[in-house]
């Protein structure tokens, strides 16, 4: 069934839409996929004290996640044992609840559970005559959790692979950007005519800037190379013209376009500061590069510019207390822009920042999804902004004049897959194998649509 190899993605190929618009196809997809996979269900400083709580609702289940200890988190089906009441309901961001509790007690009929998910009341229990008195009955169901760069993951088969193998090799070429260190810097949700893939894959290959955010192109190259790795996959920045690759850097910090180098790189920083919501670069990294033609003559090459760029914001944090990571060229090459971690997450990495993505279904219909996107950001110890999840309006106004130009994507995409004149998906073989590694990924799960080369 999944005989296309790594390379096979670099040719053209194709892949039904099913995944995207069959109601069977989102049914099995709470059978077979979502049950198997680590996903990502908040971030630990969600829950920095002992008793705090949030859940993450998947399909139709729901899973209670709590601090139980300075060092140690318990997960959790958000589900009563005795006659199967959801445990916890408080409503708190993007239909999940969050809290700080020492107890769990049951709204139905008062059974109450301890952080370590064990039963502490049943009233009436003599009625059982014995038989509730495995306290393994009565106990809530836990739930596989582990955390990877101040992300909480959760994984509801007993039997998964440890988080640290299913995310590799994401993890260790991530891992350099310690992502454990950012914190919120805004949380925003809104609810998609589409679904969940449709959405976040509108996040998972900069080809539809020059369609998208022409604006853009005023400011830099969007031109980019697409890799798996695995489940996951990458893209970076790319030349099309094979003899300048290396000149330009593959990163989010890089030099715009434009005959001098000290102008562009500030231009298109600004730019992207101010229409992404202020993401995807910091305060910092727009006002260092603002500097740039005062502190350095006319002239100064590109590679030049951004050298002197990096060392003044780094100089700049470390004077505010962001002491920014150790990231080797290679590293931050191997890295590139953005990644997608299977199956419904996205990070477009920089040194102290990160703007990431989820998506999830939104009942049953296949044409809905929850999205959520957040930035996260290195600050001074003491200095994180207190933040929660907002819901927010798909409007410029609300997200950026960048995402909400991406948000008007949504929507038509879902309707013209449907179009009986739609002859069938012709992604990019260079620039959008991220979707079709992420489609031949989909596959293994379901059993169903991996994608297959043109005739
Ligand atoms: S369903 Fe929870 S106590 Fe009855
Ligand atoms: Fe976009």
């Amino acid at each position: 069934m999944n005989a296309l190899t790594d390379q096979d993605l670099g040719e053209p190929l194709t892949y039904k839409v099913d995944a995207f618009i069959s109601p069977g196809y989102a049914a099995a997809e709470k059978e077979q996929l979502w049950p198997k996979v680590w996903q990502h269900a908040g971030r630990l400083e969600e829950i920095p004290e002992i008793g705090n709580f949030i859940t993450y609702e998947i399909g139709d289940d729901s899973i209670l996640i709590v601090r139980t200890a300075a060092d140690a988190i318990k997960a959790y089906h958000n589900v009563c044992p005795h006659r199967g009441r959801r445990l916890v309901d408080t409503p708190c961001g993007a239909n999940n609840a969050c809290g700080r509790k020492i107890r769990f007690v049951c709204g139905f009929h008062g059974w109450t559970f301890d952080l370590e998910g064990r039963n502490v009341h049943v009233l009436d229990k003599q009625d059982w005559k014995g038989a509730l008195d495995d306290p393994s009955r009565t106990a809530l169901a836990e739930v596989k959790v582990d955390n990877w760069g101040g992300w909480i993951f959760i994984n509801m088969d007993p039997g998964c692979v440890p988080l640290r193998a299913y995310l590799e090799p994401a993890a260790s070429i991530l891992d350099p950007f310690e992502f454990q260190k950012m914190r919120y810097k805004w949380r925003q949700w809104v609810i998609f005519d589409c679904n969940w893939k449709t959405a976040l894959e509108a996040f998972m290959e900069p080809y539809h800037v020059a369609g998208t955010h022409s604006q853009l192109l005023e400011h830099g190259d969007y031109y980019a190379y697409s890799a798996p790795y695995g489940l996951h996959g990458v893209s970076g920045f790319d030349q099309r013209d094979p003899s300048l690759r290396m000149k330009q850097s593959s990163t989010i910090t890089r030099a715009g376009k434009g005959a001098d180098p000290r102008v562009s790189t500030y231009n298109l920083q600004n730019e992207i500061y101010t229409t992404v919501n202020n993401a995807s670069t910091t305060e910092t990294l727009v006002r260092a590069a603002k500097r740039l033609v005062d502190e350095l003559p006319e002239g100064t090459p590109a590679d030049a510019v951004i050298k002197h760029w990096l060392a003044s914001a780094r100089a700049d944090d470390a004077a505010r207390g962001v002491i920014w990571p150790t990231i080797t060229p290679e590293q931050m090459a191997q890295a590139g822009l953005a990644w997608h971690v299977f199956p419904n997450m996205a990070i477009l990495q920089g040194v102290t920042f990160a703007l990431c993505y989820r998506a999830r279904p939104y009942g049953d219909d296949p044409g809905k999804c929850i999205f959520e996107s957040y930035a996260i950001e290195r600050f001074p110890e003491g200095q994180e902004p207190k933040t929660e999840w907002v819901y927010a309006e798909a409007t410029a106004e609300k997200w950026g004049a960048v995402l909400a130009q991406d948000f008007g994507n949504m929507g038509a995409v879902q309707k013209g897959m449907k179009s009986r004149g739609f002859r069938g998906t012709l992604p990019n073989p260079h620039q959008e194998q991220k979707i079709t590694n992420f489609h031949r990924n989909l596959a293994r799960y379901m059993g169903t649509g991996a994608p297959r080369k043109l005739d």
